[in-house]
C-alpha cells in the first residue's frame, strides 16, 4: 500500500472537484454517498480545493457537512487541499498573506471537523521563491496546524528546490493517456530519487477516458471543459479517437476504459525508478467510484498495445487554455 506523509493510503484516491464545481451540481446526498463509498473501496486519499467551487460553497464546505454527519470517518481520510490562489482574480499567492490568508480560511471551514493532512498551493506563485512559499506552509506543519506539504503543478527543479527546506509529502501532477509528460521530462524520476509519492491529477484525461463522452455535445451548458485547447471542434475529433481505441482493449479484456485507464497509471507506480503514483480520479456518483476503486491487472501485451495507440495517435492541443500555459510545471 502506498504511504503519504506516514499515513497508508488505498492505491486509488479520490478527487471531489466535480462535486462543487460542476454545472448544475450533483445534489449532496449523491455525493456523501459516492464519498462513503471512496471510503468503503479503500480510496482513502481523498483531494480537494479551496477554489473548487465559489467562497460560498466550495470543497471545505461539502467536507465539512460530510465529517459533521461521519465523523467517525474523519480519521480514515488522508485530506489534500489546495489553495494560496487570490480569489478575485484566480493568480497563485505564495506569499506570506496569500499562504496564511488560504490556511487559517481552509481550517475556518473545516471547523475542526476533520484534521488538514496536506496542504499545497495550487500553482507555484512566480513572483515569490517556492523556498519561501514553502517554509511559510512549513511554520503551520510546526505548529501543529496542518499535517504536511504538497507542491502541484510544479517541475522537476522545484520538487528539489522545495524538498531542501521541508519534506514534501507528495507531488501533484497530470498523468493519464492523454497526458504522459511527467514519465519523460524529470518529475517522476525526481519523485522517485527522492522518495516522493506522486498524485496523479486528471487520470481519465478529464473525462474522455471514461467512455460515456463520444462527442463535443454531451458535455453540458457551462462545461468548463469547453475552453479546454483538446475539447476545441477542430480536434475533438482526433482526440476521442484515442479514447476509442482505449475502448476497444477495455472490452477485449471485459472491463470499462476507465478501469484500463487507471490501472494504465498504476502500471508505472514502483517501475523505472518512479515511486507510489496515486491516481485521483474525479466521479460524483457512488457507481462511478465502485467502477474506479475496482482494480484491474493489465498484462504485459496489454501494456504494449496502450503504449502502441499513445506512440500513433498524438493528442491535439495543450493541457490548458494559453493564458494559463505560464502557471504550468512552475
Ligand atoms: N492539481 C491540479 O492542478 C488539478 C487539476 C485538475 C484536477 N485535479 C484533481 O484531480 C481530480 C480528478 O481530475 P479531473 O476531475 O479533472 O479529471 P478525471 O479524473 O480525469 O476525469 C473526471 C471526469 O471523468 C468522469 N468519470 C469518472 N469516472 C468515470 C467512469 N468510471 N466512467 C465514465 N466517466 C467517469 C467524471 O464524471 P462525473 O464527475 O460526472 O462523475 C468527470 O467528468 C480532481 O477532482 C481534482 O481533485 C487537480
Amino acid at each position: 500500500m502506498p504511504t503519504i506523509n506516514g499515513k497508508e493510503v488505498g492505491p486509488v484516491g479520490f478527487g471531489l472537484m466535480g462535486m462543487t464545481t460542476r454545472k448544475p451540481q450533483p445534489p449532496i446526498e449523491q455525493s456523501f454517498k459516492a464519498m462513503k463509498a471512496a471510503l468503503d473501496s479503500g480510496s482513502t486519499s481523498w483531494n480537494a480545493g479551496e477554489f473548487y467551487g465559489t467562497p460560498d460553497w466550495n470543497s471545505l464546505h461539502l467536507l465539512n457537512q460530510y465529517f459533521t454527519k461521519y465523523p467517525e470517518d474523519a480519521d480514515k481520510v488522508l485530506l489534500s487541499v489546495k489553495g494560496c490562489v487570490d480569489l478575485k482574480n484566480l493568480r497563485p499567492d505564495g506569499s506570506r498573506e496569500g499562504v496564511q490568508r488560504s490556511i487559517d480560511r481552509c481550517l475556518e471551514l473545516l471547523d475542526g471537523k476533520k484534521f488538514l493532512d496536506i496542504f499545497e498551493c495550487g500553482r507555484v506563485d512566480p513572483n515569490v521563491p517556492i523556498e519561501e512559499t514553502v517554509s511559510y506552509v512549513a511554520e503551520y506543519v510546526k505548529a501543529g496546524k496542518i499535517g504536511g506539504i504538497s507542491l502541484s503543478e510544479c517541475n522537476a527543479n522545484t520538487i528539489r528546490r522545495a524538498a531542501k527546506v521541508h519534506p514534501i509529502a507528495c507531488v501533484e501532477v497530470e498523468l493519464s493517456l492523454y497526458s504522459t509528460d511527467i514519465l519523460e521530462n524529470g518529475i517522476a524520476k525526481t519523485c522517485g530519487e527522492l522518495n516522493i509519492p506522486i498524485v496523479a491529477y486528471s487520470p481519465l484525461g478529464r473525462g474522455f477516458l471514461g467512455g460515456s463522452i463520444k462527442k463535443l455535445e454531451d458535455l453540458g451548458e457551462g462545461d468548463f471543459r469547453k475552453m479546454l485547447p483538446r475539447y476545441q471542434p477542430e480536434v475533438f475529433g482526433e482526440n476521442i479517437k484515442l479514447a476509442e481505441e482505449v475502448e476497444q482493449i477495455a472490452k477485449q479484456k471485459g472491463v470499462t476504459p476507465a478501469q484500463v485507464s487507471l490501472a494504465w497509471v498504476l502500471s508505472y507506480s514502483r517501475k523505472n525508478g518512479f515511486p507510489d503514483i496515486i491516481p485521483i480520479p474525479g466521479a460524483t456518483t457512488e457507481a462511478r467510484v465502485l467502477e474506479n476503486t475496482k482494480q484491474v491487472t493489465l498484462s504485459e501485451q496489454e501494456l504494449a498495445a496502450l503504449n502502441d495507440v499513445l506512440k500513433r495517435i498524438e493528442v491535439k492541443g495543450g493541457r490548458y487554455p494559453a493564458a494559463h500555459a505560464h502557471l504550468l510545471n512552475g
